[in-house]
């Protein structure tokens, strides 16, 4: 089930990202999504739509890949020399380290605004609200309510010691906003009622901090061969993380606890969230 999900996603990427004139841009764009990566959010965004009874909706796949594309242009800008300055990402070199560094920058611009031509284009020319308001979700929370804004504040902190509640803020939002955007566009375009759409949100919002929680916890316990990018690159560019404020004990703690609740608040969803459970329970235990 799971593996058919992600191959569904991949072969859609692959096709969505066809080179054509000028080939260099889809070139660096395909290279950077189809390095690797665990799909975890168009899985996620699959699986809600699922789990609140949605099938044969026709556009939900396209929904699921563009939510892929903003996040790997989240990756390739994060990775830029001015950004955490990383050369490796999915394993293989980084975007502007493969290419250059304008090249890295117009493939994540290329990423996310291909990414809403993706959600928003409609050959039946019905422009139906869910899709409309999906798009809506993804772009706020991907933007000034999400990762951006958590993108600003954390490469504004660098170097500084910020405190418990501006960390939470981070986390919540570089990380929590694309997976909250997955589950609630999930839940809309699969016909969720208005509860369940906030349940959903509420499970994105416990996930996303965990999820960024386990990130600074593999960048200082893992090796670069398993997660396919450097580790220590929260300490070389002096990042306040949730392991540094608390250390690791409490970090593991925590990430626990919060990935409880996630699954507690899952439960809830009902018998069709299954998948989506055993998915989030998957993801406790992830090396990567
Ligand atoms: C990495 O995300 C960036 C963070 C938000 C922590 P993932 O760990 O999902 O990266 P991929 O998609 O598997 O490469
Ligand atoms: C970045 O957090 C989250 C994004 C929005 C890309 P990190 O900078 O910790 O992500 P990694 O460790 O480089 O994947
Ligand atoms: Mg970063
Ligand atoms: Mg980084
Ligand atoms: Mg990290």
């Amino acid at each position: 089930m799971l593996n058919e999900l992600i191959n569904k996603t991949d072969s859609r990427l692959e096709e969505l990202l066809k080179p054509v004139y000028p080939e260099k841009i889809y070139e660096a764009m395909g290279y950077s999504v189809m390095a690797g990566g665990k799909r975890m959010r168009p899985v996620l965004m699959l699986l809600a739509y699922g789990a609140v009874g949605g099938s044969g909706d026709e556009r939900i796949l396209d929904f699921a890949c563009a939510l892929e594309m903003i996040h790997t242009y989240s990756l390739i800008h994060d990775d830029l020399p001015a950004m955490d300055n990383d050369d490796l990402r999915r394993g293989k070199p980084t975007c502007h380290k493969e290419f250059d560094e304008a090249t890295a920058i117009l493939a994540g611009d290329g990423l996310l605004t291909y990414a809403f031509e993706v959600m928003l284009r409609d050959k039946t020319q019905k422009y139906e609200p869910k899709y409309t308001r999906a798009a809506a979700e993804i772009a706020r929370l991907s933007g000034m309510d999400g990762m951006l804004v958590g993108q600003v504040v954390d490469v504004d902190s660098e170097g500084k010691q910020i405190d418990a509640a501006t960390l939470e803020y981070i986390h919540k939002n570089k990380t929590g906003g694309l997976i909250k955007a997955a589950l609630m566009a999930g839940g809309i375009i699969g016909g969720a009622d208005e509860p369940t759409i906030k349940l959903l949100e509420s499970i994105g919002e416990d996930m996303g901090y965990a999820f960024q929680i386990k990130d600074d916890i593999l960048d200082v316990t893992s090796t670069e061969e398993v997660l396919g990018k450097p580790i220590l690159s929260d300490e070389k560019n002096q990042k306040v993380t949730y392991v540094s404020l608390y250390g690791l004990e409490k970090a593991q703690k925590d990430y626990l606890a919060l990935s409880e609740a996630a699954l507690e608040k899952t439960s809830r969803l009902g018998e069709n969230a299954k998948e989506l459970y055993d998915y989030i329970k998957g993801l406790i235990d992830r090396t990567k």
